[in-house]
């Protein structure tokens, strides 16, 4: 029979191994709960109108990769592509306008997309992301970029580059776009085919194509944060004002202009080199239009998701640098010799985990040489070997791995050892 392997575009995911992905969702929780984000858990399928009008009909997302289907009741069902419209459609739902503003939630999950896989790129990816709605505070642009930052330097991860932009309100923007189709005509024969036709129906879009040519056009024209209205403008200055207060350090970039039709005012990606041509480990706005647009009242909004897959990538390459700095391990390994002693060391492995050591034993009869062998894989930082006499005695003998150090220890005092 032939073998059943995974869809293209997905992967399995061991986040113990190397401990890289738990120790990233730990820190998503502490750094947002610590910012006051409290976690939110939207379903994984939505009804299809809601990304239709809240991503936008025209964005790649919804035109052509959504994993869209008919339940049995004939209803559009789409899976999830990202978290922003589902937290705002729970966000109406559920009239947390009613409550104090603003509210501030964070997710991690998984997100849908069908696009053309490689490296970076799935069909099934994972996203840590912060929404705060309520709020037209620049201030709080300025923190939701400060905390994908705080994620980043907390895991240790560095050498990415802020990327920030402000494409305005519906009507600054409409009069940037009026005078980029102006330009841009002029010069229909040195755009992609991609890009003439996003010219009439998503002349933005043209800004931040990666075709050689596409860009020598793009930058050519005047950045749209130049142009905006007074309200925009002053808004966009805020956020700079706040990001420097926070020694924030970015760089204005025009072409960051967001594939989701939400977006307003501020728009801003994290880059890293290290990553190839998906360089965005993650990106966000603000989206003050998006409750109206899902039938809410006006409601302003700002946010960021970030890929988990994309961000264990970099963190995985500079783990393997330093021989493996983020492997998780264990504290103690125990080894035991005889089937008393293998229950002792049972018995003394459950007693050490109710007071928080990690803690695994033998559980294949290997000679004391292979217990230690399979410890050192372990990544135990020590091991306790039980033997007979040390069970007569009522003790163990503790050896650090690092120093190979040897102490005789009581066996009730083991935990106050390890601690
Ligand atoms: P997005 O830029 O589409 O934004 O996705 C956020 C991040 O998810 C990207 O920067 C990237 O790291 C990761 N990502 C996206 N697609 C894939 C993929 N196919 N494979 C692997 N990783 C991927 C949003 O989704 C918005 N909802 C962000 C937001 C929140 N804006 C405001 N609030």
């Amino acid at each position: 029979m032939t073998r059943i392997r995974a869809p293209r575009g997905t992967v399995d995911v061991f986040p113990e191994i190397p401990g890289i992905w738990s120790r990233l969702e730990d820190t998503v929780r502490s750094v947002c709960r610590k910012a006051g984000y409290t976690e939110i858990r939207t379903p994984i399928f939505e009804h299809t109108e809601l990304f239709q009008r809240g991503v936008g009909e025209s964005t790649d997302i919804v035109e052509k990769e959504m994993y869209t289907f008919l339940d049995k009741g004939k209803r559009s069902i789409t899976l999830r592509p990202e978290g922003t419209a589902p937290v705002v459609r729970a966000y109406l739902e559920h009239k947390m306008w009613a409550g104090p503003q603003p509210v501030k939630v964070y997710y991690i999950g998984p997100m849908f997309r069908y696009e053309r896989p490689q490296l970076g790129r799935l069909r099934q990816h994972t996203q840590f992301g912060v929404e705060a709605l309520g709020s037209p505070s620049p201030a709080l642009d300025a923190e939701v970029i400060s905390l994908l930052i705080s994620v980043y330097q907390a895991m240790g991860l560095h050498g990415f580059v802020v990327r920030l932009n402000s494409i305005g309100c519906p009507e600054c923007r409409n009069r940037y776009k009026e005078s980029l189709i102006e330009i841009l005509s002029k010069h229909v024969d040195e755009l992609c085919a991609d890009c003439n036709r996003r010219l009439t129906r998503n002349p933005l879009r043209v800004l931040d194509c990666k075709n050689e040519q596409c860009k020598a056009q793009a930058g050519a024209v005047p950045p749209i944060y130049e142009h905006l209205c007074e309200d925009c403008s002053l808004h966009f200055e805020g956020v700079k004002q706040c990001l420097e207060a926070l020694d924030i350090a970015y760089e204005l970039d025009p072409t960051i202009v967001r594939g989701l039709d939400y977006y307003t005012k501020t728009v801003f990606e994290v880059i890293h080199s290290g990553l190839g041509a998906q360089d965005a480990l993650g990106g966000g706005g603000r989206y003050d239009g998006l409750a109206e647009e899902l039938g809410g009242k006006p409601t302003p909004g700002v946010g960021f998701a970030a890929g988990i897959e994309r961000a264990v990538q970099v963190l995985q390459g500079a783990a393997d640098e330093k021989t493996g700095q983020f492997a998780s391990g264990i504290d103690l390994f125990i080894a035991a010799l005889g089937d008393e002693a293998r229950l002792e060391a049972f018995r003394q492995a459950n007693d050490l985990r109710k007071h928080g050591v990690s803690v695994d034993i033998d559980y294949l009869e290997r000679s004391l040489k292979s217990q230690m062998k399979f410890a050192d894989k372990l990544g135990a930082r020590k091991v306790a070997i039980i033997g007979e006499d040390e069970l007569k005695g009522n003790y163990v003998i503790l050896r650090d791995m690092e120093t190979r150090e040897q102490t005789r220890v009581p066996s009730g005092d083991l935990v106050k050892a390890l601690l």
